[in-house]
């Protein structure tokens, strides 16, 4: 079993499922309401978990009640949590989240809690399971400091590295050359590359950019259009699978980076590694939830061999 990093958030999902996203000023009445673990490092932690990797998480978590979801969560989760620090100052982070339950597009607004007060001693503590592990993920859902210096540990021990650069933050562009694989969805690759990113050609010309400033492998997620894959060798549009119909969106991108990095963990070729994010994410984009959606392995692999059905 390979083993992988992820320094990252834990967040407490809060979500309404309605008819549709409200308008500026607008009150809409909800569906049903669901509490349940989030963050984008949780998140990728529990999608790498599920498809076949040993997971370490390093996150921050107050001494309070949604603190007790994530311990209860990573255990069952089978991630290892000794890197999880409590907070006995600050919150845990909260999500409200919003998704149309016609389309399963959402609206998210996240608090970091003690998410934004992560020490670089408490990621240096990590050092030696950060140096052991075959990969190193991360996104931008802390203190951008934090993110900065676990990357930094990475690239000291030749620890490949992964940055998923969501939600947008200021971040020093320096850093792109330690970026082994750099997975921005259309709107983060609009706003860093200064390209609009719409559709196929545009995310190719963004994708260049990123290339051009150091990254070594890039990979725009464009929701049901696909994803766009280019390294020095390879410049590739893939389409989405479909795995059945889309419920709810929250996630996807989440399951996505969790699984392909368990695929180059294993030595799966860029462009495998890719179908295998994308077919994780398209199974997870089929149930209510975040973490709760994402698939274990067998499920993976059986819609990549083509014989996944709804009700398998
Ligand atoms: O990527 C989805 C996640 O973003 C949610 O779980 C929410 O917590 C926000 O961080």
């Amino acid at each position: 079993m390979k083993q992988i990093f992820v320094l990252g958030s834990f967040i407490v999902d809060l979500t309404c499922y309605t008819p549709h996203l409200p308008q500026k000023g607008e009150t809409v009445l909800a569906g049903p309401f669901r509490i349940g673990a989030g963050g984008k490092g949780s998140n990728q932690a529990i999608a790498a978990s599920r498809a076949g990797a040993s997971v370490y998480f390093m996150s921050k978590i107050g001494a309070d009640d949604f603190g007790d979801i994530a311990r209860k969560t990573l255990l069952t989760e089978n991630i290892d949590f000794r890197h999880i620090v409590e907070d006995t100052v600050n919150e845990t982070g909260t999500a409200l989240i919003m998704v149309d339950k016609n389309t399963g597009e959402n609206m998210i607004t996240v608090s970091l809690g003690t998410c934004n007060h992560i020490t670089l001693a408490e990621v240096r503590n990590c050092e030696a399971d950060i140096a052991g592990s075959q990969l190193f993920i991360t996104q931008l859902e802390t203190n951008i400091e934090a993110t900065l210096e676990g990357l930094k540990i990475a690239r000291e021990h030749h620890v490949k590295t992964m940055l998923d650069p969501a939600p947008i933050q200021d971040f020093m562009h320096s850093i792109y050359p330690d970026i082994d694989y750099f997975t921005p969805n259309e709107t983060e690759a609009s706003e860093l590359s200064g390209i609009e990113v719409t559709d196929i050609k545009s995310a190719e010309t963004a994708a260049g950019i990123f290339i051009a400033r150091g990254v070594k492998n890039v990979i725009i997620t464009l929701g049901k259009q696909g994803v766009v894959i280019k390294n020095n060798e390879v410049c590739e549009h893939m389409p989405a699978y479909k795995a059945g119909k889309v419920i709810d969106t929250t996630g996807a991108g989440d399951t996505f980076n969790g699984s392909f990095a368990v695929a180059i963990a294993e030595g799966k070729s860029f462009v495998e590694a890719v179908k295998f994010g994308c077919a994780a994410a398209s199974i997870a984009v089929t149930k209510q939830g975040t973490a709760s959606a994402m698939p274990k392995r067998e499920k993976i692999e059986a819609l990549l061999a083509g014989i996944w059905s709804k009700t398998a």
